[in-house]
């Protein structure tokens, strides 16, 4: 079965092709990270706009990579939420106007969920339930039961910013560029994480849930103190902004490991399965590496940790069999779905 899988929750223009949920003949994805960069986030107007120039071309292009045409096409698959609405909307007409012009089923596909399935579509070997799965991306931080595919229970999540969320503000204190996890990981390569004792938060009664509000708070004191007069970071030496790197994710990441061993022994879970953006920090994968003795650790791999179509249309097979059908016409985008 070939599934058309389209993208389009924040500032990433995705499609793909993937065959019976795992071989994927064509992933393209169009970057909006240029447009953005110098905002230190997503512009949602600038992000519906560039959906709508992109989106037919990223199409073409998936169909002639995968060598297929419209027609040989036998589900769409879109992500219908979380994500900005105007974002969402773009996709989701998209798709059903695709399904309604070529008479083929549409699914709506969770966007978070497909993180996690991203993981799982990556590995040569079957993984056997129950998993825990570890979302961490842009928007969403959380622990989830696993006990299938599209049979999921929440363990904790982040009450205030998700972790890449965190990593983005922490960044942009330090004046550096939209996407900011990526800068903070080379940065912190060459930082002193004992200079500064930052900790993540934690929530009353709630041990398996986050908070990174606080963090990053806590990194704009050390700023502050500083350089008390100009806060654009411009007078910090390339030393200072190493070690607030190091000193911050190494609190964040520390955080996450912890949350993430305890709520896989909580649940009885000997498999991890991570899913989002910020899986791509080496250091995260050799933190994990090196806890979690014993458990088998499912990574996304190249190409789909970030956001992707391929996951869309992996998760959408599973979806439309699961149903036996696709889903109704009038399903509309959803800015928050909770697990
Ligand atoms: O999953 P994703 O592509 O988008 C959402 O669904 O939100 O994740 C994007 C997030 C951004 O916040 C970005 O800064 C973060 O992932 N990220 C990283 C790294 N690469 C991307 N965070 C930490 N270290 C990285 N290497
Ligand atoms: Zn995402």
């Amino acid at each position: 079965m070939l599934v058309l899988g389209i993208e389009t929750t924040c500032d990433e223009t995705a499609c793909a092709i993937v065959r019976d949920g795992k071989e994927i003949l064509s992933n393209v994805i169009s970057s909006q990270i240029d447009l953005h960069a110098e905002y230190g986030g997503v512009v949602p107007e600038l992000s519906c706009r560039r959906h709508v120039d992109v989106l037919i071309p990223v199409l073409q292009q998936t169909l002639s990579e995968a060598n297929i045409s419209l027609d040989m096409i036998d589900v769409i698959a879109v992500a219908y939420g979380p994500g900005l609405i105007g974002a969402l909307l773009i996709g989701i007409t998209s798709a059903k106007t695709l399904a309604l012009a070529l008479n083929k089923p549409f699914v709506g596909v969770n966007h978070v969920e497909a993180h996690l399935y991203a993981a799982i579509m990556s590995q040569a070997q079957q993984v056997e339930f129950p998993c825990l799965g570890v979302v961490l991306s842009g928007g969403h931080t959380a622990l989830v039961r696993m006990d299938d595919i599209g049979t999921y229970t929440l363990i904790g999540e982040t009450v205030d910013d998700a972790i890449g969320e965190a990593f983005d503000k922490v960044a942009k204190l330090l004046g550096l560029p939209y996407p900011g996890g990526p800068q903070i990981e080379a940065l912190a390569l060459h930082g002193d994480r004992h200079r500064f004792s930052f900790k993540a938060g934690k929530v009353k009664e709630r041990p398996l849930d986050f908070s990174f509000s606080g963090l990053k708070t806590a990194v704009l004191y050390a700023l502050k103190g500083q350089n008390s007069q100009d806060l654009t970071a411009k007078i910090l030496s390339e030393k200072d902004k190493a070690d607030v790197s190091a000193a911050f994710q190494h609190a964040a990441l520390t955080d996450i490991v912890d949350k993430a061993l305890a709520a896989a022994q909580k649940t009885n879970c000997r498999t991890l399965v991570f899913g989002g953006g910020v899986t791509n920090n080496q250091q995260l994968r050799r933190m994990v590496n090196e806890r979690a003795q014993g458990l088998r650790i499912l990574w996304p791999s190249l190409g789909l940790s970030l956001d992707n179509a391929a996951m869309i249309a992996g998760l959408g097979y599973h979806c439309y069999l699961n149903k036996g059908k696709g889903d109704p016409m009038d399903l509309e985008a959803a800015t928050r779905i909770a697990f």
